[in-house]
């Protein structure tokens, strides 16, 4: 990698691949379209990629018929929102990478990135739990990967994780953070400790009531009622439900494993057996509560 006083990230220079039309990789890209930056949004599956640019849009009118932005301004951001597949994705100066939270597949993802990617192009995760250290392993200039953590739902959460690997440059990091500032969000330096911050610090948020409702102590809906009335924005279940069961559920399970079977990160078979079948909340239609149609958060 070449001297690193070059990064910075500018719309007019800079343009921007999210791969994974996910919850999350949909939302980040509608999150840089805004912000004035040319982005690319790649998933492996046609039908994720159509169903992201489809929410988009109809959520774009939505938002144009109620006055809270103009047709122009659309029309602006639409002429900024590209689609491509894995096999044509461009060469561009940030790819974030937003696919399933597995560490073979990202790894893979990464190995393939770098050999497109131009010399001083960065590549990012959105791993929730992952380390970066360990995803960087394969690849020839390891200092390059950077953990870039939105939360969702990414266009409207402030906050930005920010988390160098082992090998991460500092230079990386830093434009990375300077660069979530840039877009409007608040970032924060963390380091590659399992969980990150917030992953951490919000596990038992899940596991505890997840516990609760398995001993029969009280119903999920009682669980999310009672926590709402005490000023918590979402219930566990029903935020549960918009991040994916499934997401939530790898996420614990890599604490558990990463912090060597401790009893407070267990995860619950409760939620093992929703993601066994198939029941991955908004996104499918059902999880823990119906939602009809499926929906993007
Ligand atoms: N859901 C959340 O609340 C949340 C929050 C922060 C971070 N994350 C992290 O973001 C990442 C994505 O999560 P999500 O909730 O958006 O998942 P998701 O299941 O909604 O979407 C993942 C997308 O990746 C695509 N994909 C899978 N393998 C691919 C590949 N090899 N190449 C291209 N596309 C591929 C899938 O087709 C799917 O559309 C995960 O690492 C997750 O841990 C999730």
């Amino acid at each position: 990698m070449n001297e690193r006083s070059d990064l910075h990230f500018h719309p007019d220079t800079c343009q921007i691949a999210v791969i994974g039309a996910g919850t999350m990789g949909a939302g980040i890209a509608d999150v840089f379209v805004r912000a004035g930056y040319t982005t690319y949004l790649c998933d492996a599956s046609e039908a994720a990629v159509n169903h992201a640019m489809e929410a988009w849009t109809a959520r774009l009118k939505k938002d144009t018929e109620r006055g809270k932005i103009t047709s122009e301004t659309v029309a602006e951001w639409e002429a900024r929102l590209l689609t491509c597949t894995p096999d044509t994705l461009p060469q561009v100066q940030l790819y974030i990478e937003a696919i399933v939270e597995r560490p073979d597949a990202k790894q893979q993802l990464f190995d393939r990135l770098e050999e497109l990617a131009g010399g001083n192009a960065i590549l990012a995760t959105n791993t929730s739990s992952l380390p970066v250290t360990a995803l960087a392993r394969t690849l020839r200039h390891p200092e390059r990967l950077v953990g870039m953590h939105f939360f969702n739902p990414a266009l409207l959460m402030p906050l930005v994780e920010v988390i160098s690997g082992e090998a991460t440059h500092p230079d990386v990091a830093q434009s990375i953070f300077k660069l979530a500032q840039h877009i409007g969000k608040r970032p924060v330096m963390v380091r590659d400790e399992p969980g990150f911050l917030v992953n951490r610090v919000a596990r038992p948020y899940y596991t505890e009531s997840l516990l609760v409702v398995e001993e029969q102590t009280a119903s999920l809906e009682q669980v999310d009622r009672l926590l709402e009335s005490r000023g918590f924005r979402m219930g566990p279940f029903r935020l549960m439900d918009l991040i994916g069961v499934d997401v939530n559920f790898s996420v614990t399970s890599s604490l558990h494993e990463r912090f060597y079977g401790e009893p407070r990160f267990r995860p619950s078979r409760l939620q093992a057996r929703k993601v066994a079948a198939g029941q991955h909340g908004r996104k499918t239609g059902l999880g823990f509560y119906r939602y009809d149609p499926p929906s993007a958060p």
